[in-house]
Parts: C-alpha cells; sequence; structure tokens
C-alpha cells in the first residue's frame, strides 16, 4: 500500500477478492477524485470537517482544558463557505460512484443538515439516517444543554431511479437475532488500542471514528471485492476496515502526518480469511442449479433411485434429468408432489440418495456444486 503523491490512478483497480488494492492519495479530494474513472466506485463512506464553529478554548468548570476538534481543518468562513465545499466533494465522489453506488456521509447537528439538504438539491436519494448513539459520550461540561450523545449518518443512492444498489438485508437480520437490523446503533468511541497515539502519547488525529461503526457500514452496503473510497481518510479507519473485510480502497488526505499514520495503520491490517467474508446467499440470490448437473457432474448417475425421507417412496433418475415415479416421468418437484398427491413440491428438500452413511438429500449436493461456484 502506497500513499501516492502522483494523484489518484485514471483507471480504477480490479474490484475482485484476490486483488483488493488499499491506497491513499495525498492532495485536496475534490481535485483528486475528479481523476477516478467516472462510475468506478462501488461505496463511498466520507466524515468531512463538521464546521464546529468552536470559538476560542473550551474549558471545563474547573477551568480544565477540553481536548476539542480544533483544527484549522475543520474551520469555514461561513456556512455559505461550508456549503460551498460540500457541493464540490459531493459532486466529485457523485461522478466517481458507479449507478448502483451508496453513499454514506457522517456528522452531527452542526452540519448534517445543510449536507442532507445539499444532497437531495444534488440528486442524491436518501435511504435511511442512522444514529450512531455512543455509549460512552463527551458529557455537557457547562451543563448548559443535553449530552451530545449521538452523531447522524445519512446513507443514499447515487439517484433516485438507482436499482440494484447492496444492501445485505439477511445477513444483517441473520446477524441480529433474526430480527431487522435497525436505524440506531449503540457503539463506543474509538477508544482503548484502537486509538492511534503518536510517541508523545497524544493522540494522531482528533475524530477518530470507531471500527466498529464502519465494519457495520461495509458490512452492510458493499461486498467483498468492492471498491470502497473515503474523500477524509484521516487515521484511515474505513480503509483498515475495508482491507480487513476483504474490500478494496482509496482514501484521500490532505494532511501528510494523517496520511502517514493511516498508511502504517493500513499496511499492518490482516485481511479475514475468504471463506468468512463470503457473501450470505439467500434461497432466492443463490445461483440456480438444474438436477441434470448432478448427473452431468457424476453425483448421481443414471439408474439411481431417490426416496423419501421415510424410504416409503421411490423415483428413478433418469439420463435427460426427469425422474420417473411409477409410470409418470417428469421434474423431481412434479414427481415429488405427485408421490405426495400434493399440488406442489420443492423435489431438492424431497427426495435423497442412499449414500454408505444413510439418506442425503439430494439439496446437499446442490450445495456442494454451488460452494464450488463461490470459490472459482
Ligand atoms: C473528520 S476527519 C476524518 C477522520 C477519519 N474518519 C478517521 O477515522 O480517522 C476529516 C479529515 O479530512 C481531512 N480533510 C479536510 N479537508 C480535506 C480535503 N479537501 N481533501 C482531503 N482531505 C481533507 C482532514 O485533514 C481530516 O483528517
Amino acid at each position: 500500500m502506497v500513499v501516492s503523491r502522483r494523484g489518484a490512478s485514471a483507471k480504477a483497480p480490479r474490484t475482485n477478492f484476490e486483488s483488493a488494492s488499499h491506497s491513499i492519495i495525498l492532495g485536496d479530494c475534490v481535485a483528486e477524485m475528479s481523476k477516478l474513472t467516472a462510475g468506478s466506485v462501488d461505496l463511498v463512506f466520507a466524515d468531512p470537517p463538521y464546521n464546529l464553529q468552536l470559538k476560542g478554548d473550551l474549558k471545563r468548570p474547573d477551568e480544565s482544558h477540553v481536548d476539542a476538534v480544533n483544527d484549522d481543518w475543520d474551520k469555514f468562513d461561513s456556512f455559505s463557505a461550508y456549503d460551498d465545499f460540500t457541493r464540490a466533494w459531493l459532486l466529485a465522489a457523485r461522478r466517481a460512484m458507479k449507478p448502483s453506488a451508496t453513499i454514506w456521509v457522517i456528522g452531527s447537528y452542526h452540519n448534517i443538515f445543510r449536507v442532507g439538504a445539499i444532497m437531495q438539491d444534488l440528486g442524491f436519494w436518501l435511504l435511511n439516517d442512522i444514529v450512531w448513539r455512543k455509549t460512552n459520550p463527551m458529557p455537557n461540561f457547562r451543563g448548559r444543554r443535553f449530552t451530545n450523545a449521538h452523531e447522524t449518518m445519512i446513507w443514499a443512492a447515487r439517484d433516485e431511479k438507482a436499482k440494484g444498489y447492496t444492501f445485505n438485508y439477511e445477513a444483517l437480520k441473520a446477524a441480529n437475532e433474526d430480527v431487522q437490523a435497525r436505524s440506531d446503533w449503540l457503539i463506543p468511541l474509538c477508544t482503548g488500542e484502537e486509538r492511534l497515539k503518536g510517541a508523545d502519547g497524544k493522540k494522531v488525529h482528533p475524530t477518530q471514528k470507531p471500527e466498529g461503526l464502519l465494519a457495520r457500514v461495509l458490512l452492510s452496503s458493499s461486498k467483498p471485492g468492492d471498491l470502497v473510497i473515503d474523500p477524509f481518510n484521516g487515521t484511515g479507519t474505513t480503509g483498515a476496515v475495508a482491507k480487513r473485510l476483504g474490500r478494496s480502497y482509496i482514501g484521500f488526505e490532505r494532511d501528510k502526518t494523517y496520511a502517514r499514520a493511516a498508511e502504517a495503520r493500513i499496511a499492518a491490517v490482516e485481511p479475514l480469511p475468504e471463506a468468512s467474508l463470503a457473501p450470505f446467499m439467500t434461497a432466492r440470490e443463490a445461483p440456480r442449479v438444474a438436477f441434470s448437473e448432478l448427473i452431468e457432474r457424476g453425483m448421481i448417475l443414471p439408474g439411481t433411485k431417490l426416496f423419501d425421507a421415510k424410504k416409503k417412496l421411490g423415483a428413478l433418475v433418469r439420463a435427460d434429468g426427469a425422474i420417473m415415479f411409477g409410470d409418470k416421468v417428469g421434474s423431481i418437484h412434479r414427481m415429488g408432489a405427485v408421490a405426495q398427491g400434493a399440488q406442489a413440491c420443492n423435489g431438492w428438500t424431497f427426495w435423497h440418495v442412499e449414500t454408505k452413511k444413510g439418506l442425503k438429500l439430494i439439496d446437499e449436493l446442490r450445495a456442494e456444486i454451488r460452494a464450488g461456484m463461490a470459490a472459482e
């Protein structure tokens, strides 16, 4: 992985698992994203300056100093200057997005409403706003307002008519006790070992995001091998998570120190084993396998007998992929229905073959073919 000073490559990296690549482009994200191939990016995650408008030093009631975000990169002369900047980077990101790509933008009450309105004005189609609720928020030191305990992420498609964007609905549900995943996420701030510190023991960056947050973003809205970009790379949280999850990554960062820290961080990340990242497939999404393929692959020979689970009903496999039940011939589904006197039947989950270890559902043989297809 390199911090490139030459700017973004005109060609997007190949987007398959083995060739996943990870780079950080040093420079202004608007200029550099404009060099990406139009329509080449699968997912954008953006953690832009929030324009926190902090005036002077922030102190606790006991006069001790609060380590707040007071960096020049977060300062804008006016709301209008911030809006111009927001418009410019959103347009550059949109140009690079595939028609099916989606974008996440995180912000706080300081900026997220402006960003959301601009996104709608530019034609993005808002899909959700996710509330990241912090388990360990910073208190409101002066006790003049509520504890600011959340940030908001807008998730949007490139436009209203966008089709086929990635949302790993079934996998998210399976990971959530089979309950539909919600739009409020409870995740701690980035602290402890995960927080990047310099030789002086101080934080490398004031707004490093937790990897848990980025993992949920990437796992919900991208696939292994996808190209993910982050216009505001910072410490490279998005890149580190992208690499761990087998996604390609391009980050853009203006500050050399942050870019270098991110480069070292991402280089140290080991991708997870490919098998643990394979996309979760619903029955509808799984590649179609015809019964005849089991015969073509020699997994079932013509003349083999198929049985129901209790071995009371039997059918004969023909060379052409149909099966014979008594004097009737048809598909595994049709003959399954006939055998049971039913209207319909899923033959894959009805018929079995006899093996040395007992009866084996033909659906298990189909699963073996599908597993082979996924590995190809
Ligand atoms: C809110 S921080 C991102 C932090 C990051 N998500 C992380 O986890 O470390 C925003 C970053 O954007 C960078 N930045 C601001 N304006 C930029 C621009 N026009 N082009 C590239 N980077 C920029 C800042 O230097 C800062 O590191």
